[in-house]
């Protein structure tokens, strides 16, 4: 069929919406009609080239939420009809990590690079003018009809509105987890946010939700500091200078028990100032990330080991898809998880680059592409 996606066609470029080719399910495929899909920075990065393209044309988009309109053939358990979650780390369910509570790691994301199907790199689901199309993180969340792999999609509850479900598709879920599953934060701690946009308001909320005492959240932009205070932060700060003087301020001086590095284009700089912001045996979570090629993280590796300091990468905040997105749906439906607010504009496709834009130019917490 024919459908409409948004492609980047150069690196750097911006993503364009174009018409391709997309082939119908095969087994243990789904057809499916996007909803929502929302603007994550991480498709930026591949957009401007901190995130090196293996291939081009890439079509973009990987958090986001629909409707099955078809199931492969001998695809057992899925229905026309179900709504989906699209997942951007694949889980097989089988392999090591799958099998330790690590579906965000599963072996089948080293594959997932490739945009093509997971068992076969040579096979492409979609192509525009016969060659083929890279589908971002195996989804391609920004188009109108996508085929995507059953591993790659969570069913959830019909009665969540999709237009809301989308957001634990990447943004939410990463934040939340890099709290409640990357840190050591807990009830009665301090911990500093730093950079509040899409993923890290959600860090805030995590961190409130476990009873953190103060919630320090550190971001330039005033729009999203003011934001940061509706979802919970007690204190906020433009630089990190003047978050680490506040953590310190609440703890006689030792510094926060955890950071969350949440930055929309992270450098070792950024890193070095969270590392600084925590206490002796304290967490820094890294959940933002920057170029693939990037110097070190100017830190005082002695000071770091005598301190006793812990530096975690984080991707998709350490959770399992397949638990944590049916699960913090159902936190939004008993209310105690905020997603209505985070929504800050909508677009229609054709607007993608403008949304991108506007993210950057700090105006959004999360812009959301809706297809009509
Ligand atoms: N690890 C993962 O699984 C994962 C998943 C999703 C997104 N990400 C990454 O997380 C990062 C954040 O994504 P997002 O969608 O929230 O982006 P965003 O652009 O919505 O938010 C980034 C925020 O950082 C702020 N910022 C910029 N410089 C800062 C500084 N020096 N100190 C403090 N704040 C600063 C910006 O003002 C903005 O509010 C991106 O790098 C993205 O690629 C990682
Ligand atoms: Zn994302
Ligand atoms: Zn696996």
């Amino acid at each position: 069929m024919k459908t409409v996606s948004a492609l980047l066609h150069s690196q750097p470029g911006r993503y364009e919406p174009t018409e391709v080719d997309l082939d119908g399910p095969r087994r243990g495929e789904l057809l499916v009609r996007m909803v929502a899909a929302g603007l994550c920075h991480t498709d930026d990065h591949v957009a401007v080239g901190d995130s090196p393209a293996f291939r081009l044309p890439i079509a973009g988009g990987h958090e986001g939420a629909g409707v099955v309109v078809e199931v492969g053939p001998d695809t057992p358990g899925w229905a026309e009809g179900d709504h989906v979650v699209l997942c951007f780390t694949a889980v097989c369910g089988e392999c090591r990590m799958c099998s330790t509570g690590q579906q965000n790691l599963c072996d089948l994301g080293g594959r997932l690079f490739t945009g093509a199907r997971l068992d076969d790199p040579t096979s492409f689901r979609m192509s525009h003018r016969g060659r083929p199309v890279v589908q971002a993180h195996g989804v391609s969340a920004l188009s109108r009809h996508t085929v995507v792999d059953v591993r790659s999609a969570v069913k959830i509850d019909p009665d969540v509105p999709l237009e809301r479900a989308v957001l634990v598709s990447c943004g939410v879920a990463t934040g939340w987890g890099s709290v409640t599953r990357m840190s050591d934060a807990r009830a009665g701690d301090v911990v500093v946010v730093m950079g509040v946009g899409g993923v890290g308001t959600n860090s805030v909320q995590a961190a409130c939700a476990i009873g953190a005492r103060a919630v320090i959240a550190v971001d330039p932009v005033e729009f999203k500091r003011e934001t940061a205070v509706r979802f919970g932060a007690t204190h906020t700060a433009a630089t990190m200078a003047e978050g680490t003087a506040i953590a310190r301020s609440l703890t006689q001086g030792q510094g926060a028990d955890a950071t969350i590095v949440t930055v929309g284009v992270v450098d070792g700089n950024h890193i070095a100032e969270a590392v600084d912001s925590i206490r002796k045996g304290g967490t820094v979570v890294l959940t933002g990330t920057g170029g693939m090629r990037q110097g070190g993280i100017p830190i005082n590796t002695t000071m770091f080991t005598v301190f006793q300091k812990r530096l975690q990468g984080a991707l998709f905040g350490g959770c399992n898809p397949r638990w944590d997105i049916p699960n913090l749906l159902a936190q939004y439906a008993a209310g105690t998880l905020e997603l209505d607010a985070l929504v800050t504009r909508t677009y229609t496709l054709d607007q993608v680059a403008q949304g991108y834009d506007d993210m950057k130019a700090g105006t959004n917490i999360r812009g959301l592409v809706l297809f009509e």
